[in-house]
């Protein structure tokens, strides 16, 4: 994974540092859609690879600004928000969107939503626990879009992530995951064999000279012998 914090140090407004509690916030801003977002990372509150903005994040955002996508009258949720900055987008976009992480990233997500999402939107945007595996039943299977970037990274997980997303993916319903390829992660099979046993699975955009890819993929139909995967 490589983060756009480098790139984001060098320019003049990138870095606000704040003490606030026992979290030091970062704020860096980003342009998309010709919205200005200002995403505050809690540096110092053990969130590990939840604190960063991740390329896979940033490129899924340029994804829908290129293709102009709308999310009005959507329902969305999206998986491992992190700092929230693909969830938010896709709040302005117009979505009613349901963003997602493991319980101890909510605070950070929640002060990126009091930043960037104005009162009047605020109706559209949850922000809920929702672990891998283990709580995908307390959500409804409602939604037409599943966002997730930067989400296949690790292969213990795997299992529990394909065990959610089957769960939440309706017929119909799409699916954008943005993930950086690496090997040594087995993220390339689990896009290239796993993920295309249960969807319909295609490349729509990459980013030039990284191995960054933006997958738009959607449930193939179940059968009954078709069980989901364990988690062992
Ligand atoms: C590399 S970060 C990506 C964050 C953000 N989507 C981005 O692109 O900047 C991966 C995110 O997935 C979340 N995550 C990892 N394993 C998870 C699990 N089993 N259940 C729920 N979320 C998980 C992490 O907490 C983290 O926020």
């Amino acid at each position: 994974m490589t983060t756009v914090e480098g790139l984001d140090r060098s320019s003049d407004e990138a870095l606000e540092g704040i003490c606030k509690s026992s979290a030091i916030i970062y704020e860096n801003k980003y342009e998309f859609c010709r919205y200005s977002l200002k995403i505050a990372r809690f540096i110092n509150a053990n969130l590990g690879f939840s604190a960063y903005v991740w390329e896979a994040g940033v490129t899924l955002c340029r994804y829908f600004e290129k293709e102009k996508i709308s999310f009005t009258g959507k329902k969305v949720i999206e998986l491992g928000s992190g700092t929230g900055i693909v969830g938010i987008l896709a709040t302005l976009l117009g979505g009613d969107v349901t963003m997602t992480d493991k319980p101890n990233i909510l605070n950070q997500i929640e002060n990126n939503v009091s930043i960037n999402i104005p009162t009047a939107c605020r109706h559209r945007i949850k922000v809920r626990a929702l672990t891998w595996g283990k709580n995908h039943t307390d959500f409804p299977t409602v939604y037409d879009f599943i966002l997730g970037s930067d989400i296949v990274y690790s292969s213990v997980a795997y299992p529990a992530l394909i065990e959610t997303l089957r769960y939440l993916a309706r017929q119909g319903a799409t699916i954008y995951l943005s993930s950086e390829l690496r090997k040594s992660n087995g993220s390339p099979s689990f896009h290239e064999v796993l993920l295309p046993r249960y969807f319909n699975c295609q490349i729509v955009d990459r980013l030039e000279g990284k191995d960054v890819i933006v997958y738009k993929m959607s449930k193939i139909g179940t059968t009954p012998d078709d069980p989901l995967p364990s988690q062992e």
